[in-house]
């Protein structure tokens, strides 16, 4: 499946002596760019696309940088492979580690992650240690064991950047090339940001494109330490001491990769933002009557277009691309409860 991969298809680009036997894949990649409907107009935006990394293998786009990632772990000889996790990066490196034959170990904030990812790792057999507190503390607490034979597969890992910066390589084939005014993406870890900006980067010196599309990075208004640097003008980041968010996969108050996301944002001319939970719900479930989907950490980006357009922000001949990160399925507890308040609300309404 290896020639199958929208990953490996890139491989000039991508680091590497592996032979194509060696490479560990699912075929990720080849996600489709979705033209927004409802969501659109919602936004006053005749071309807005998403690109979907939410229909990849594991239901997220750390399939594109595990792949690399795991790949890279075979070839150095690593016996186990572990990471921390808000969940999505745990479900997809159980999988791959599956596919090579390693051992997984993975870092979870206990309580804190959608059970549907939590039964991901499982599935795919890796152990599990849960760990109190945040995403910070448990990522604090994998770099503190003492384990020689654990090769680390977070996001700082520069493997796992090179696979997910062929997210903008893909996005560009599928636009025939004609930059976008504005990439708009969620901002965690901010390890995908700083991989779009890698992409953006190459793209340019290698002369595939002259200009660059605004990269906007939106977070949740819990979990914000790099809006608020952005906002700010700090030189150091401060981490939120305690994130909250209902988008679990975001809920991290110290994001390791914030200076290479913070070069990205400059170098493009884009800027950092934020929204409330409530903004993020309402962009969901209108990403939902789209027929598209996604987890609530995606609908960040929708949530942030439609505060740029309240604003008066953004032109209507925009072409704008929403990275959607993660698949609907992937927090099922989160649209449940959204429903079942909506119900009480309109019942409430009818009794009076
Ligand atoms: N969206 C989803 C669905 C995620 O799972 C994550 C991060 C992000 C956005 C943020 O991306 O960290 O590169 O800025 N999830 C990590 C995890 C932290 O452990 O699954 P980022």
């Amino acid at each position: 499946s290896a020639d199958r991969s929208g990953v490996w298809r890139f491989r000039d680009l991508l680091p590497g002596p592996y032979s194509l036997e060696d490479l560990v894949t699912l075929s990720e990649g080849n996600t489709p760019l979705v033209h927004g409907l409802k969501t659109g107009k919602s936004t006053g935006l005749d071309q807005l696309f998403f690109k979907h990394l939410g229909w990849n293998p594991t239901g997220c786009f750390k399939d594109l940088g595990m792949t690399t990632g795991m790949t890279e772990a075979k070839h150095v000889g690593a016996k186990i492979v572990a990471c921390a996790s808000t969940g999505n990066t745990s479900a997809s490196l159980a999988a791959y580690a599956s596919r090579a034959g390693l051992e997984a170990h993975v870092y979870l904030p206990s309580g804190k992650i959608s059970l549907n990812k939590l039964a991901q790792a499982l599935e795919f057999g890796a152990k599990i240690v849960e760990v109190d507190g945040s995403f910070d503390a448990a990522l604090d607490q994998l770099l503190n064991t003492k384990n020689d034979d654990i090769y680390f597969l977070n996001s700082v890992n520069p493997f796992r950047v090179e696979g997910q910066k062929t997210v903008i390589f893909e996005m560009m084939e599928q636009l025939d090339w004609r930059v976008p005014d504005v990439v708009i993406c969620p901002g965690g870890n901010l390890g995908n940001s700083a991989a779009f900006s890698k992409g953006l980067e190459e793209l340019k010196e290698f002369g595939f494109i002259d200009r660059l599309p605004k990269l906007v990075v939106v977070q949740a208004a819990g979990a914000n330490p790099f809006a608020e640097l952005w906002r700010t003008g700090a030189d150091e980041l401060t981490p939120t001491e305690h994130p909250e968010t209902v988008a679990t996969a975001i809920r991290i108050g110290n994001p390791r990769s914030w200076r290479k996301a913070l070069h990205g944002v400059k170098m493009t001319g884009g800027f950092v933002m934020e929204v409330t939970d409530e903004e993020i719900g309402e962009a969901k479930a209108l990403i939902g009557l789209d027929g598209i989907g996604c987890e609530p950490a995606s609908a960040t980006t929708l949530a942030g277009l439609r505060k740029l357009h309240a604003e008066g922000k953004l032109d209507r001949d925009a072409t704008v691309v929403a990275i959607l990160t993660g698949h609907a399925l992937k927090d099922t507890d989160y649209i449940l409860k959204a429903h079942a308040k909506a119900n009480e609300a309109r019942l409430a309404e009818v009794n009076g």
